[in-house]
C-alpha cells in the first residue's frame, strides 16, 4: 500500500505537469458550441455486421452484439485482463439503526486483487429497514469517498487519493473531516429508501486514483505491476474500465445478500463515473437497468457529432480515462469502428435512462439525446420501445418506454430531480411484478 504522503507527491507532480502540457494543448483543439455549425456525420449501422451483412433476427443481433462490445474494448475502454479474482468481500460492520432507525446500513471490503495487501474496496449498503422482502438496488460509484454521501459521521474517511474538490474544502489529496456529507445532495438516500430501495455505493478512488499515472495506485498498477518495465498494450484497459470492473464486483457482492434483489440492480453515475455506468450496463448483462446522468463525450453523446467536448480533447485532458487505440481517432473520430449508440444498444433489451442538462452544453445534451434515439432499432428488434422521435423533448419532461431520457434545467450535476425521474423509471421497469 502506498502511503498518503506518497500519492499526494506523486499526484500534486503529476497535476502541476499535466497541467502545464494541458493548458498548452487544450488552446489550439478545436471546440464547437454552436449547433448550425454541427457539421454533417454518418454514423455507424448499429444493424449492420462489420463485414455488411445486416442483423434480421435477435439471434444475429447476439453476435452483432459480441462483435460491438469486442469493438468498444479493443478501441475505446480497453480488455480487461483475464483471471481477475471475483472473492467475496468482509462484511466490516452491520447496522440495523441506521438513519434513525430508518435504515439497515452494511459496510463491506471487497478484494479486488489477491495477495498479502489486495486493493479494496468499501462497498457502503443501506437498505430500508422497514423491507420485508429482498429489495432492488441503485449501485452507483461516488466521486469524494463513502463519508461524502450520507449525513452520518461515522463512516471512515475515504483512504488514500482524494481528488481536490473546492465545495469539499479539502486542500490537499486526502480525504478531510470538513468533506464529511458535501454529496448527500447527489445521493438522496432516504428518499432512495423510502420509495422501497436500497442504495449501494463505493468510492471510484478505491479502484483506481484519477490522474494521468493513477493506475500505479489501484487496480492496474497492482494487475501489471509498477515497475519500470510495465506499460500497457494500446488494447488494454483504461481507467474507466477498471472502476467498471469494481461495479461488476459489488455487484457480486450485493448477490450473495439474500435481503438483495441481485436481478434488480441498476447501475448509475455521473459525468465521467456516467460513462463508467454505462459501459458497465454494456459489458455485464446482470445489471438491470442503466442510467447514465449527463455522460457526455465517451458516454451516451455521439462521437461523430461535433459539438461541445470532443475525442481529441477528452483524450488529451484525461488520457488515461480510454485505452491507449482510442487516442488513434484523435484526428480521425469518423474512423471509429463504432459511436456510442451503439454502447447504448448493447444494454438492450434492458431499460437505459439518459439524461443531461440544459446548461451542460459540455456533455452535448442533444448528442445525448441521439444516442438513444440511435439505439432505437435494436430495442425495437428486441420488442421494446425506444424514444419516441429525433427531436429533443422539452425542459424537465422525462420521454421514452425502455430508453428514458430528459433534460432538465440547470447545470452539470446529479440532483434530486433526476433521483425523481430515475425513481419512477425504475418502478415502471423494476417493479412491474411487484405491484
Ligand atoms: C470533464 C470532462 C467530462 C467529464 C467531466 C466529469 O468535464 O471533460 O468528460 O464527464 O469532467 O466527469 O465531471
Amino acid at each position: 500500500m502506498i502511503s498518503p504522503k506518497a500519492f499526494r507527491q506523486t499526484a500534486v507532480l503529476a497535476l502541476w505537469a499535466a497541467g502545464i502540457v494541458l493548458q498548452a494543448a487544450q488552446e489550439t483543439i478545436p471546440i464547437n458550441e454552436v449547433e448550425e455549425a454541427v457539421p454533417p456525420y454518418t454514423l455507424p449501422e448499429v444493424l449492420t455486421f462489420c463485414d455488411g451483412r445486416r442483423v434480421e433476427s435477435a439471434r444475429d443481433w447476439t453476435r452483432r452484439r459480441a462483435e460491438l462490445l469486442r469493438l468498444f474494448e479493443d478501441h475505446v475502454y480497453g480488455r480487461v485482463p483475464k483471471g481477475l479474482p471475483r472473492a467475496p468481500g468482509r462484511v466490516v460492520e452491520t447496522r440495523r439503526d441506521a438513519l434513525g432507525g430508518k435504515a439497515v446500513r452494511q459496510r463491506i471490503q471487497v478484494p479486488l486483487t489477491r495477495g498479502p495487501r489486495p486493493v479494496l474496496m468499501d462497498l457502503l449498503v443501506y437498505r430500508p429497514a422497514s423491507a420485508t422482502g429482498p429489495v432492488p438496488v441503485f449501485l452507483g460509484l461516488n466521486f469524494d469517498g463513502n463519508h461524502t454521501v450520507t449525513v452520518e459521521t461515522d463512516i471512515p474517511l475515504a483512504r488514500g487519493w482524494v481528488a481536490n474538490r473546492p465545495r469539499s474544502g479539502v486542500t490537499n489529496h486526502v480525504a478531510a473531516e470538513a468533506s464529511r456529507g458535501t454529496d448527500t445532495a447527489a445521493w438522496p438516500i432516504e428518499r432512495i429508501l423510502g420509495r422501497g430501495y436500497g442504495l449501494a455505493t463505493a468510492y471510484y478512488g478505491d479502484i483506481e486514483a484519477d490522474f494521468n499515472g493513477g493506475w500505479r495506485h489501484g487496480l492496474r498498477g497492482t494487475v501489471a505491476g509498477t515497475g519500470p518495465g510495465s506499460r500497457f498494450a494500446p488494447e488494454d484497459w483504461g481507467a474507466i474500465s477498471a472502476w467498471s470492473w469494481g461495479l461488476s464486483r459489488a455487484l457480486d457482492q450485493l448477490a450473495r445478500d439474500p435481503a438483495i434483489d441481485a436481478g434488480k440492480v441498476a447501475v448509475i453515475g455521473h459525468s465521467r463515473l456516467g460513462k463508467t455506468a454505462l459501459w458497465t450496463g454494456a459489458r455485464d448483462p446482470r445489471f438491470a437497468l442503466v442510467i447514465a446522468n449527463e455522460s457526455g463525450e465517451g458516454g451516451a453523446a455521439l462521437a461523430r457529432r461535433f459539438f461541445g467536448e470532443t475525442t481529441l480533447r477528452i483524450n488529451t485532458s484525461f488520457p488515461h480515462w480510454f485505452n491507449g487505440r482510442f487516442k488513434d481517432y484523435n484526428h480521425r473520430v469518423p474512423d471509429l469502428p463504432v459511436d456510442q449508440h451503439e454502447l447504448v444498444a448493447l444494454v438492450a433489451p434492458r431499460p437505459v435512462y439518459i439524461a443531461s442538462a440544459e446548461q451542460d452544453r459540455w456533455a452535448d445534451p442533444k448528442g445525448e439525446y441521439l444516442s438513444g434515439w440511435h439505439a432505437g432499432p435494436v430495442y425495437r428488434l428486441l420488442g421494446r420501445e425506444g424514444l419516441p422521435g429525433p427531436d429533443l423533448p422539452a425542459l424537465n419532461r422525462s420521454v421514452g418506454d425502455s430508453v428514458g431520457y430528459h433534460v432538465r434545467t440547470g447545470a452539470h450535476a446529479l440532483t434530486g430531480a433526476d433521483w425523481e425521474f430515475y425513481l419512477d423509471f425504475a418502478d415502471r421497469h423494476l417493479r412491474r411484478d411487484s405491484r
